[in-house]
């Protein structure tokens, strides 16, 4: 397996496929496993884990720190701030918090949820000093249409390097600007709900794609993101063979044909959509 990265805007690499983490840390009895799926996935060379100090109310981040014990080197970890706590000082606090459950001393890439209240100029401030101060490597957003990607620009965040947004076959409406926006930029994108949280799998079209290549619907639904310029995908699996199965797709080259048969069953934006968040 070769793991592909994105080029971000300052010229560094981040990995384009890593695991996801929301709704881990929501119930004790499940911590083991959930630590356990994590630490198979690195195990098996994924690089980059994304979370936040919303899951599981933290916890998610202690499985995070489980997970990657004596492990952190090669590591790249991401992780957001709520937007309730995105004002200055709030950002740099919820950050020490983070870093505390992480049980490292930094986030390599750290976004801003979504937006809410607090000025933008203010959290910009926030990261650019976390920045300085070398708890966090780069900074970014999530769930930003492009007008709020041009508004974080105008109030300071020339240096966004990552915006998260929700994106997969069955949600194309960001290829219409959000998307070719960021990509003429470097700004990686990072797919979140990739395989729609297993909703799309019954596809007809992905089933039939995957029975091509002898592969699944969740490995076609995947390979179909990865194979786009600038492009992280973050799988989320608390199952260990779902981990195997999802970094499978890293395999999975896709051929014309399959890609038109995606697109007549999932076709393109033909305008303007607002974009999606779960
Ligand atoms: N920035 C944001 O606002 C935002 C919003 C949503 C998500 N995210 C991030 O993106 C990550 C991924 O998104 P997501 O968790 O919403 O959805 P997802 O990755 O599309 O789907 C996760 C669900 O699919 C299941 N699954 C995984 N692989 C499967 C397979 N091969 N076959 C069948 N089912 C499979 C998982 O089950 P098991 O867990 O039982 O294995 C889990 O229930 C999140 O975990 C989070 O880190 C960010």
């Amino acid at each position: 397996m070769k793991m592909p990265h994105v080029t971000l805007p300052d010229g560094d690499t981040m990995p384009a496929y890593g695991q996801g983490t929301w709704h881990m840390g929501e119930s004790r009895g499940r911590f083991a496993d959930e630590v356990a799926a994590l630490k198979l996935g690195i195990d098996l060379g994924i690089p980059l884990i994304d979370t936040a100090e919303m899951y599981g109310n933290g916890v998610a981040e202690e499985i995070v720190a489980e997970a990657m014990q004596g492990r952190r080197d090669g590591l790249f970890i991401v992780s957001k701030v709520l937007p309730y706590n995105a004002s200055r000082r709030g950002t740099i606090d919820a950050c020490e918090r983070s870093l505390k459950r992480l049980k490292t001393d930094h986030i390599d890439l750290y976004l801003l949820h979504w937006r809410g209240s607090h000025p933008f100029a203010e959290t910009i401030a926030a990261f650019e000093k976390l920045k300085q101060d070398g708890k966090i490597r780069h900074h970014g957003v999530s769930n930003f249409d492009r007008n709020d990607m041009e508004e974080w620009v105008r109030n300071g965040g020339e240096a966004v390097a990552s915006n998260q947004i929700l994106y997969n076959l069955s949600r194309r409406g960001p290829e219409w600007d959000v998307i070719p926006w960021s990509r003429q930029r470097k700004i990686s994108i990072m797919a979140y709900s990739p395989i729609e949280q297993g909703r799309m799998l019954g596809h007809k079209a992905l089933a039939e794609v995957a029975a091509r290549h002898g592969t699944t619907p969740a490995q076609v639904a995947l390979a179909w993101l990865l194979r786009q310029e600038g492009m992280v995908v973050i799988p989320k699996a608390s199952r260990q063979e779902h981990v195997r199965e999802d970094l499978g797709a890293l395999d999975l080259e896709l051929a014309d044909a399959d890609l038109a048969d995606l697109d007549r069953s999932f076709p393109p934006p033909k305008g303007r959509t607002a974009l999606g968040m779960l």
